[in-house]
């Protein structure tokens, strides 16, 4: 009955190289985009905002910086645009397994404000009507607005409710491409890494508010008549210095003298005015020492919160069919690609090392050697010794710079329906 051990160390070895392929074959890819042919009839743009004219225009490019030119994404190419577009694939439950979601963004624009997210979908969605008010299950990648606002959203939603990462995790803010990774796992913990590092890791209990809490204050619980809290008390010892009520708080003042001209008769008897007395020191009060009998602050006992109900399959998102980006975007420029939703983080890792890893670097120098021309451009339209040229270039920049604030507040305000920070977080509400 028990199986038989093969004799030779070879088939050992066999056996043991068979199963590591096994497990490298066994990735299960659930939806990979690398932007390459055909991409166009993978997904569908959405027609979302196009009545009013505010639906921007994507640009199938590798950009203006980049380790290959044939590599192309997607890329942003319009400023104050709404940008939504979507790609279905098999419906698949992540119920006992990984969820992996992971793609790149690049914002070439030097972003102020924007985000470089993308979502998961469930069930049934109309592709050409996909907008900020269409449900997701996932939203996940970097934010940025303003100062203030540069970091990983994480938005889970459960039971109809959307909910941010309570951890902070801070977002890539050059002008690279850049890898985010999500993972989800049966254990219902979870990791976000950038370019294949990890930045954040831990529990959907504790890092979400998807649940009740386990555990309240006992709403019963009173503090007990002897709870002694008082953590200093009046020295019993102290006593009162003999003749310390008699000292006056006010004297005559010492240095005041009678003035020559002053006529007891018609002014009255003189007397010097009165200042505070030094040696005065207030009521009496006995010092303060440790109170022996303190027993810190009382604090309710914790107990099992009645409204609180396990979810074992809390992790579990049942009917994922589609990936997409839903942004509105101040100024344009936001390159997707490599988008991956696998069961694999060894996988989604190895895929990022392809892509992203592979070209790093020669996109670094091509984006350095951009740099360069640029300012080069700039210095030769704008020599530091004329000051009649009234509209170069690098004014318009300042321009656009001192502008941000005003945009920041464009995306924080004209469009709040469609801008997370205040839907989501209402929702959370
Ligand atoms: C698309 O991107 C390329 C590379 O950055 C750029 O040269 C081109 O002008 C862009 N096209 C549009 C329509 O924005």
């Amino acid at each position: 009955m028990a199986i038989e051990r093969p004799k030779n160390p070879r088939w050992c070895l066999l056996l043991l190289a068979l199963c590591s392929v096994v497990a490298i074959a066994s990735a299960e890819v659930f939806f990979e985009e690398r932007f390459e042919d055909g991409w166009e009839n993978r997904w569908v743009k959405s027609d979302w905002k196009s009545d009013e004219n505010t639906a921007g225009e994507w640009n199938y490019t590798s950009g203006k910086w980049n380790g290959d030119p044939n590599d192309k994404g997607i890329q942003t190419s319009e400023d104050h645009r709404f940008y939504a577009i979507s790609a279905q694939f098999p419906e698949f439950s992540n119920k006992d397994k990984t969820l992996v979601f992971q793609f790149s963004v690049k914002h070439e624009q030097k972003l102020d404000c924007g985000g470089g997210y993308m979502k998961l979908l469930s069930g049934e969605i109309d592709q050409k009507k996909f907008g900020g008010d269409t449900p997701y299950s996932i939203m996940f990648g970097p934010d940025i607005c303003g100062y203030s606002t540069k970091k990983v959203h994480a938005i889970l939603n459960h039971n109809g409710n959307n909910h941010l990462i309570k951890k902070e995790v801070p977002c890539e803010t050059d002008q690279l491409t850049h890898v985010y990774t999500f993972i989800l796992r049966p254990d219902a913990t979870y990791s976000i890494l950038i370019d294949n590092a990890e930045k954040q890791t831990g529990s959907l209990y504790s890092d979400w508010d998807l649940l009740p809490p386990k555990k309240i204050k006992d709403p019963e619980a009173k503090k007990p008549e002897d709870w002694d809290d008082k953590e200093y008390i009046p020295d019993p010892e102290d006593k009162k210095p003999e003749g310390y009520d008699d000292i006056p708080k006010e004297i005559p003042d010492p240095d005041a003298k009678k003035p020559e001209d002053w006529d007891d008769e018609e002014d009255g008897e003189w007397a010097a005015p009165t200042i505070a007395n030094p040696e005065y020191k207030g009521p009496w009060k006995p010092k303060k020492i440790k109170n022996p009998n303190y027993k810190g602050k009382w604090k309710a006992p914790m107990i099992d919160n009645p409204d609180f109900k396990d979810d074992p399959e809390l992790y579990v998102y049942p009917n994922l069919k589609y990936v997409g980006v839903e942004l509105w975007q101040v100024k344009s420029g936001t390159l997707f690609d490599n988008v991956l939703v696998c069961d694999d983080a060894e996988y989604a890792k190895k895929l990022a090392e392809e892509t992203w890893g592979k070209n790093k670097d020669a996109e670094k120098a091509a984006f350095d050697e951009a740099e360069k021309k640029r300012e080069e451009e700039e210095a030769k339209d704008n020599p530091v010794d004329s000051d009649v040229e009234d509209e170069d270039d690098d004014e318009a920049d300042d321009a656009e710079a001192d502008d941000s604030d005003a945009e920041t507040k464009t995306y924080d305000s004209a469009e709040p329906k469609d801008d997370i920070k205040s839907e989501d977080v209402k929702d959370e509400l």
